[in-house]
């Protein structure tokens, strides 16, 4: 068997200059040994149509197809996201939905590291809450330590590097507690 982890990130946020995105780009250099992890947009997917998927998949849009493929291989999952409306934002919950459905679904049961980041203070706390049914349905489980990048202007330098240490701690906690879960996932 290939020892290599397949992770998959997926960020909440469309915007070009993104906290969200610019973190989840800044964990690849806090990533665990023998660990690849590979950025999935959520941009171009279209609002989940039920007459569009099951029972006869051959429908599904080409951007699902593609995105769905892209979630295959991953043996876990990181998403970074903000929060919208005290929630997870439209987008991001929409991929999740077109991602969820059928037997062959790429996402069920796949473990998942969960962090949000604010340029306030305690932003995005609220939709890690909101993520927590959502992973109850899909049988996903979330690894801990939770993240909470606050005050993001401080936490970065002007090239998007996580400058900030205890934060970059923090994640690579998650990170090798995302891969002990996988290892232990495939014994
Ligand atoms: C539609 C919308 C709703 C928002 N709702 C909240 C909110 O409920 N709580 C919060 O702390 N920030 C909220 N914000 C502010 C975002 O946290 C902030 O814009 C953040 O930088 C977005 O993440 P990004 O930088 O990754 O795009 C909201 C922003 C938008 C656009």
């Amino acid at each position: 068997m290939n020892s290599t982890i397949r992770l998959v990130g997926i960020s909440g946020s469309l915007r070009k200059k993104s906290y969200n995105t610019i973190l989840l780009n800044a964990v690849k250099e806090l990533l665990p040994a023998e660990v690849t992890l590979e950025l999935l947009s959520i941009d171009g997917l279209p609002l989940y149509n039920g007459d569009f998927d099951i029972p006869d998949v051959t429908q599904r849009p080409a951007a699902v197809v593609d995105f769905r493929n892209g979630l295959e291989h991953a043996d876990g999952l990181i998403i970074v996201s903000p929060e919208y409306n005290y929630s997870i934002p439209g987008g991001l919950k929409n991929a999740i939905d077109w991602a969820s459905r059928g037997t062959d679904s790429p996402i069920i049961q796949k473990p998942v590291a969960l962090m949000g980041v604010t340029p306030g203070l305690w932003g995005t706390v609220r939709m890690q809450l909101a993520f927590q049914p959502v992973f109850q349905a899909l049988g996903m489980q979330q690894t801990k330590p939770e993240i909470l990048v606050s005050q993001a202007k401080a936490k970065f330098d002007t090239e998007g590097k996580l400058t900030d240490e205890d934060t970059r701690k923090l994640i690579i906690k998650q990170l090798l507690s995302l891969k002990e879960q996988i290892i232990k996932m495939r014994s």
